[in-house]
């Protein structure tokens, strides 16, 4: 069952911890607009990276790119962004809701429009990547960026924003290949969705029909999520024809056919999109991953994140700080997991159930404690068959387990290779 209130919950936590502020608080905000603080930037890290990983590092036919956000306004006619980008308003005009800006200073300037999708970017540069790296098809290009939409009604935190990053691959194909290429990315999202920690009941597809799929569209199925106000749209997988290259080509005048130097044939590709907002994907992980219990008596709140998600990886804790023997001893290990992953948390304040809590609002799946039985007999109280061994805790369930160092990591290189 949904927890009551836990948008609240998950505003108020994201907040706190340092996930996600408000954007331009400090004025009263800016609606559409959210900044992500230290936590939030290692989370959204850690999403791009696994992204990176599957959709384009891992495969022998992706490539990648970092367009700008201005392009030539030419573009968005061409695309029929400027006059299909378009929502209508409570009154029942349509407003396009591509931001507008005007580039170079005086009578000079030039209205343009901060990209609404990364896609467009890809698209101007197909030719440049086909020139530069002679890739055969199929083959992608991918990239991770921001994209901007004057949206009428922002709501629901980071849902619904003004500003946001999207995840993209234009997936170039053989016309008649698309729909195997469709089936492929479509299980990739899957698993994508599946090693970020989205549980499989959580995700469900809705195929968009005739008339309701976006301009360029022939074929979209989105990727819902069941968010706590209702099931939305998480991502995207559209096959969108040849629609951009074809109209890019003919408003241009350049030529952005492929030449098949197999059969000697000249042709615009045809194209699949898995599109996927990394702040809409942050959102369905924290929705996913929070929990409330009670452990030892006490009502505690945690997120169960992915080991591979989690900002912080481990907390490393003298059990007193006032001991320099025990400050050194977790400072060596704490120094050895740092070689594993530089987010090894330190926390020697207040009593040790704390700490925990703290790194379990956090979602850090392991802490690590460094008490006088590590020391051995010859400090102070310190049993001798536990001498060189150390406290493995689990987030999750709170259990303890007494092991060795190298034993302790490991476990901790398992959990994040
Ligand atoms: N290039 C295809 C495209 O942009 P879209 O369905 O309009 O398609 C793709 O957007 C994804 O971008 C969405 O599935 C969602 O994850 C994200 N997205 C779109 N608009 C958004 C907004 N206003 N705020 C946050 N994320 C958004």
């Amino acid at each position: 069952m949904m927890n009551a209130n836990l948008m609240e919950k998950i505003v108020s936590l994201a907040k706190r911890r340092g996930f996600i502020f408000p954007g331009s608080e400090i004025y009263g905000g800016l609606a559409g607009t959210y900044d992500y603080g230290p936590l939030g930037v290692l989370l959204q890290h850690n999403i791009k990276e696994i992204w990176w990983q599957s959709f384009i590092d891992s495969r022998d036919d992706m490539y990648s790119l970092d367009a700008a956000i201005l392009m030539n306004p030419k573009a968005w006619e061409a695309s029929g962004h400027v006059t299909g980008f378009a929502d209508p308003t409570a009154d029942g005009k349509m407003f396009n809701t591509m931001f507008k800006t005007s580039v170079g200073a005086g009578e000079e300037a030039n209205i343009t429009y901060f990209r609404p999708e990364t896609a467009g970017g890809i698209f101007l540069n197909f030719k440049n990547v086909v020139d530069s790296m002679h890739p055969r098809l199929p083959f992608g290009i991918g990239q991770i960026g921001k994209a901007f939409r004057n949206e009428i009604a922002p709501r629901d935190f980071i849902f619904r924003l003004r500003e946001l990053k999207q995840m993209e691959v234009e997936y170039f194909v053989r016309p008649n290949e698309w729909g195997k290429a469709f089936e492929e990315w479509r299980n990739l999202m899957h698993q994508y969705a599946r090693t970020i920690g989205l549980p499989k009941d959580s995700i469900h597809e809705l195929e968009i029909g005739d008339g309701e799929r976006a301009h360029y569209s022939k074929r979209t199925i989105d990727f819902e999520f069941d968010f706590p106000f209702g099931r939305r749209e998480l991502w995207g997988l559209a096959y969108r024809g040849d629609f951009d290259l074809s109209a890019h080509a003919s408003a241009s005048s350049v030529d952005l056919s492929y030449l098949d130097e197999e059969t000697g044939e000249r042709f615009i590709p045809h194209v699949i999109e898995p599109s996927l907002g990394v702040d809409r994907t942050i959102l369905a992980i924290l929705v996913s991953a929070y929990r409330e219990d009670e452990m030892n008596g006490e009502a505690r709140t945690y997120l169960a994140l992915a080991p591979k998600v989690a900002p912080i990886k481990a907390m490393v804790s003298p059990l007193l700080k006032n001991k320099p023997e025990l400050v050194a001893k977790a400072k060596e290990i704490r120094k050895e997991l740092q070689k594993i992953h530089p987010h090894i948390a330190w926390d020697d304040n207040g009593n040790i159930g704390k700490r925990y809590r703290r790194q379990d609002e956090i979602g850090t799946p392991f802490c690590i404690t460094i008490d006088f039985d590590t020391l051995g007999p010859s400090n102070s109280s310190g049993q001798a068959n536990l001498k060189d061994t150390i406290t493995l805790r689990h987030r999750d369930t709170g259990v303890q387990e007494r092991l060795t160092v190298p034993e302790v990591i490991s476990r901790i290189r398992s959990a994040f290779a």
